[in-house]
Order: C-alpha cells, then structure tokens, then sequence
C-alpha cells in the first residue's frame, strides 16, 4: 500500500505530479492538507489547507459518528475547492486518552567475529524487541519506533546500517492505543469519502510539524496544546523518546472561564482571545474590572479574578500532566526547552509565563513550513496538520524508522491484537513506481 494517495483526476498524472494528503482529527477543528510534489520523490509543497470546525470528537475522542462525519466532509470539501482536485486517501492524525508509550530492548548476535551489519539484521533486532511487548487485549500497536541501537555495547548509534559489530541492541518504543478507537477513526473517514492510507498519533505529527534538527537532537519537548487534549513528545539524538496526550485543553479554560462569569462558553471564549491573561504588563487599554453587556445583562469581574482562574489551570496542566509526560521520557535535561504550538499558545505572554512554570526555555511555533502554507492558515493551529506531511515524507526515506500497522480493514481485529509487520525487505524507489503504476491501471 502507497503511503501517498491515489491520484484520482487525470490532470494531475498528466502534469506527473502527485498529491500527499494529511487529515488532522482535533477537538476544535478538522484539517486536511493538500501538498503537491513533482514525481514521486521530489519536495512536496503544501498547497492547500480546508478546514471545518469538528463537531463530534471530545477530549480528542470520537463521540458522535454522524457528527463527526458531517465536519470530516465540509473539511474535505473545503480543501478540494481550494485545490481544485477530488481526494481520495489521506494520512490520519488522532489522539484521544489511553496513548501508551512503552519500551522495550532486544539484542541479535552477529556472529562470532564482527561484520558489517545489514537491513536483515535490524529487521531482526527490532522483531527481537517487538516479542518482548504484551498487548493488553483490546489494544493495538499503532506504532513501532526503534529509539536508540547499540553495537557491542557502544550506545546512541544512529543507524547501524553498514557498520562492523558482534552484537545488535536495540531500543524500540511502541505507541499502543485502543483497537476501538482506531476502528472508529477508519469508519469516519471512509464514511466520509476517504480512504485511510495511513495513521499517526497527532503529538508525533506535531512534533515533526514545528521541531527544528538542532532542538530534536539536543533535546526538546513540544506541547501541542490543542482544544481538548495536548499532545506531548520529548525528542532526543533526533528520535522521539515519548508521546503521550493529555486530556486537558483550551476548552477548559474557557469552561472556567463561563463557570466563574456565568456566561455562555461562545462568549467565555470571545473574552479569552481578546484579553491578555498571561502577560506581567498587559496592554493600557485592558481594565481592571471587566465590564461587558451580554444578552440584555451587565456583567462585571475583577481582571485579577479571572487570571487567576486561568493561570491556575494552565499551572496544573504543565507543572502536574505535562511534567508527567515528560519526565516518562527519561530524559533529564533538555536543552531545546520546550516549544509549544497549537491554539492554545495563541494567548499573548503564555510563553514567558510558561517558562516560569516549567523552569525551561519556551518557544511558540507555527509550522516549520508556515512560508509555504496559505497566509490565513499557517499559524500555529496548522503545525499537526503540516506535520502529518513531513511524517509522511521522513517515513517514505527511511521505512525503518517510523514502522507503523498495516491499515487494510480486515486486519484491524477487534478481538487480536497484532504486531505491526515489517515493512516489505528491499521495497526500492522502483518498486514504488511499478506500485503506483499498478494502482493507476
Ligand atoms: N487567540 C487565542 N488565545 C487563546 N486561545 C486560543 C486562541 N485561538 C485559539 N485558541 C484556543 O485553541 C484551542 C484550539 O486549538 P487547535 O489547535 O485548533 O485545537 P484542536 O487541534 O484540538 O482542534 C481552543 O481551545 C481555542 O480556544
Ligand atoms: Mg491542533
């Protein structure tokens, strides 16, 4: 199965271009990104963005089948207006509670004297690791990521490949999530008129959407901090250590927000974007006391309440869950700091505020492709969706580094879980080009 989808209309296989298309499953909104590259290994370019706001996921979680369907289809729509083409398959970022990120270590023996280590070998060292994990039933391996490999006991070899050794170990870290939600994310989209060419938890799209080289291989951690969820990664010697996502988002903020004024959450969350509430010296227009009419009645809260209440959320999300997460990696120092995209950083000064609370660096960032991307759609909102392309394109590079289940509906057994296959040995750019032309005729 192409990684890429299927080019459906005419025009684009006359022009020899092809599409890669990534669909970003959020609480608040659903993103589908359209790059376009030249053949099939060239740079691809984003070329459009639709959106639709997602009215039946919660927490990151599917809830409402119809509902969620129905804002799938107005995101497709959108994007194809924008591009013109019809789409038919798409990458898959979701989230939701119960991500598990679990390690485990497996090691080959090369012979008795040292030679060079081929692909066969890391086949094997990572299906060595692979039978350590057991799958709790009812879950599912969505994600088999070697972390770090070792060669007769020297550590952080980045890729062995060719290199003389005795002995292989690997590190290898699964991504394990319910079989029952990746069933009912294949079913949306399909319903919606997609096909799902791939999937990939959405912290790891984030983080492959805003982290530049230098800060994954010194060490980093990106927050996406979404509506109802935010998704963490920590990244180390370029590879990511831990994923994980949490179920608080802005829509908890402003759930407070509308508790403590008595307002309803479309105007809670008016106010939010428009007041400084993590700024030490907000702007001289902003009162002390926040007055405001709303639906015939005057309403009146001291600022200093409100901050309060805010800053107070936003402290226990970092310095209580998100710690969590990030000290689950294992990694003591992160030099990076920590980068934080998605909505929720739009709010002005979060970021001085945050490096306080997390006594790190903090750095917001829109996309790394953000001056590629249409101008109204490439902040900080957009970095899972531009990420699901880079996830996309590094997996297409290197096929061992990313290993992920084969996404064909009758595998995905409700009741067995499966170790994800090996990527097909020796699948070279030739074969891939024999694929697509088989899938084209
Ligand atoms: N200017 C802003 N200030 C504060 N929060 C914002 C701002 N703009 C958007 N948000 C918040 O960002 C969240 C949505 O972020 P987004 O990354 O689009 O979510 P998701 O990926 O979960 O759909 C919402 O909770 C929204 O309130
Ligand atoms: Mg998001």
């Amino acid at each position: 199965m192409l990684s890429f989808m299927k080019i459906s209309a005419s025009s684009a296989y006359d022009r020899g271009s092809e599409y890669l298309v990534g669909l970003d499953l959020g609480t608040s909104k659903i993103t589908v990104v359209v790059a376009e590259r030249e053949g099939s290994y060239g740079e691809a370019q984003i070329i459009g963005i639709g959106q639709a706001p997602s009215t039946g996921i919660r927490k990151g979680q599917i809830v409402n089948i119809d509902q969620t369907v129905k804002s799938l289809r107005r995101a497709i729509d959108d994007a194809e207006n924008m591009v013109g083409e019809n789409l038919s398959e798409a990458t898959v970022a979701f989230s939701g509670a119960n991500v598990e990120s679990v390690r485990t270590t497996g090691m080959i023996s090369l012979g008795k004297a040292p030679r060079s280590v081929i692909k066969f070998d890391i086949e094997r060292v990572i299906e060595a690791a692979q039978t350590e994990l057991s799958v709790p039933g009812g879950k599912m391996i969505l994600h088999t990521i070697p972390v770090e490999y070792s060669l007769d006991g020297t550590r952080g070899i980045d890729d062995p490949l060719g290199m003389a050794g005795m002995r292989l170990n690997i590190e290898l870290m699964s991504i394990i999530v319910p079989v029952a939600v990746v069933h009912n994310v294949k079913n949306c989209v399909t319903r919606a008129g997609l096909e799902v060419s791939g999937l990939v938890i959405k912290p790891l799209a984030s983080a492959l959407g805003t982290l530049t080289p230098e800060e994954s291989v010194v060490g980093s951690a990106v927050v996406d901090f979404g509506g109802g969820t935010c998704g963490v990664s920590v990244f180390f010697e370029g590879r990511p250590k831990h994923l994980g996502v949490v179920s608080v988002g802005g829509e908890h903020i402003t759930n407070d927000m509308a508790v403590v004024l008595k307002i309803p959450t479309n105007k809670a969350e008016e106010l939010k974007k428009d007041l400084a509430l993590f700024s030490d010296s907000p702007p001289p227009e902003q009162p002390n006391d926040l007055e405001f009419e709303y639906m015939g009645r005057n309403y009146t809260c001291p600022l200093d309440k409100l901050t309060d209440i805010v800053r107070c959320r936003v402290e226990e999300l970092f310095s209580v869950y998100i710690k969590d997460e990030i000290a689950a990696s294992g990694i003591a120092s992160l030099p990076g700091g920590l980068i934080i995209t998605g909505g929720g950083s739009k709010s002005a000064g979060i970021d001085q505020y945050l490096s306080k609370t997390v006594n790190m660096p903090v750095r917001v960032s829109p996309p790394l492709d953000s001056g590629r991307m249409p101008p109204s759609r490439n902040g900080v909102e957009y970095a899972c969706a531009a990420g699901i392309i880079r996830y996309v394109l590094e997996k297409e590079k290197d096929p061992l580094k990313y290993i992920d289940y084969s996404f064909e509906a009758e595998n995905i057994e409700m009741s067995n879980p499966t170790i994800p296959p090996l990527p097909r040995r020796g699948k070279s750019p030739f074969q891939h080009v024999v694929n697509l032309f088989k899938e084209l005729f």
